[in-house]
């Protein structure tokens, strides 16, 4: 009688996948972009890759064996990167995490020392992949991705923005009790303490914020600076809470994953070359909505924004600037 075959948590399936994500690093973030990949079937195949076995043998058979309750996506992984072969999209989530009180920018020297071992064996076995950085500080690290990979720059993309997008999106929902996906605004510059919301563009299924006159109070000066601060405290608040945040980053990369792979060009505030923009003279990567198809960004969106929109996006990019030149690359 042949025996029943292991659960194979290394060996890939034989044959080219039609779509295939590698994500590299098992902790929290990947976990649920893992998770979020395969209960959406978004992909053919997800690869898990990193340094720690055990952990990540155990995250890819616990994942396998929820197989038969998912639409099919084939789960593996291993610490070896020839598991990553033939990937569409690499997402990076391997790195140190904000520790509470600590800023993503206090992250960036030992997570670029990350990038620049992982990188060059993702593109060995994936030579055409889009990389897709989660790691913070999400925008500088793309900056260094872009560095490190000699990539074209459509192809790196940070999360950047999206995520801090979503969240105003779902608090603005919240607060006027309607879809959060009636709710159309970008936030773009830094992911995080600096990052800025374009109000002059908000429209709430069609209408403009000046014209709401919502009940709650919406447009007033003042609840909208409450509705930011509470995008920009929100992980500081989680990783207080439950020491870090994983769900909503693990949806918006799945979210990012179906766009690209299925070229459906919709549009994401994702981190991208910014130079040119509203008067950004360096080569510095923050974030702004771009349309995102299978070639990774195809075009950025010259987003209208008003004076102190501006002057806010470029006190971001100089930050950001000067903590991408600190990287040395
Ligand atoms: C977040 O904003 C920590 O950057 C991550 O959830």
């Amino acid at each position: 009688m042949d025996t029943v075959p292991t659960i194979c948590t290394t060996d890939r399936p034989n044959g080219k996948p039609l779509s295939k994500v590698t994500i590299v690093g098992s902790g929290q973030v990947g976990m649920a972009c893992a998770f979020s990949l395969v209960t959406q079937g978004i992909t053919d195949e997800v690869a898990l890759v990193d340094m720690v076995k055990d952990k990540l043998a155990g995250e890819v058979m616990d994942l396998q064996q929820g197989s038969v309750f998912t639409p099919g996506v084939k789960i593996y992984g291993s610490t070896d990167y020839s598991v990553t072969k033939d990937s569409k999209i690499c997402v990076i989530t391997a790195g140190a995490r904000q520790k509470e009180g600590e800023s993503r920018l206090q992250l960036i020297e030992k997570n670029v020392q990350i990038l620049k071992q992982t990188i060059p064996q993702l593109l060995k076995y994936s030579p055409n992949a889009i990389l897709l950085l989660v790691t913070n500080p999400v925008d500088v690290l793309t900056y260094c991705a872009w560095k490190i990979s000699g990539r074209p720059v459509g192809t790196v993309i940070g999360t950047g923005t999206s995520l801090d997008t979503g969240r105003l999106k779902f608090l603005i929902a919240e607060k006027i009790n309607i879809s959060p996906k009636c709710v159309h605004i970008w936030i773009i510059g830094e992911h995080g303490d600096s990052s800025v919301p374009v109000w002059s563009r908000l429209q709430i299924g069609g209408v403009n914020l000046q014209e709401l006159n919502h009940p709650s109070g919406i447009s007033e000066e003042k609840s909208l600076e409450e509705l930011h601060k509470a995008v920009v405290n929100s992980a500081y608040d989680i990783i207080k809470l439950k020491g870090y945040t994983s769900w909503a980053i693990g949806l918006n990369v799945a979210d990012i994953c179906r766009t690209i792979l299925h070229n459906s060009r919709r549009i994401h505030a994702v981190t991208t070359l910014v130079q040119g923009f509203y008067g950004v003279g360096e080569e510095v990567f923050a974030s702004l909505p771009c349309v995102l198809d299978t070639s990774g960004i195809s075009n950025v969106i010259p987003l209208k924004v008003n004076d102190d929109e501006k002057e806010k996006f470029l006190q971001a990019t100089n930050t950001l600037y000067e903590v991408q030149q600190s990287t040395g690359l």
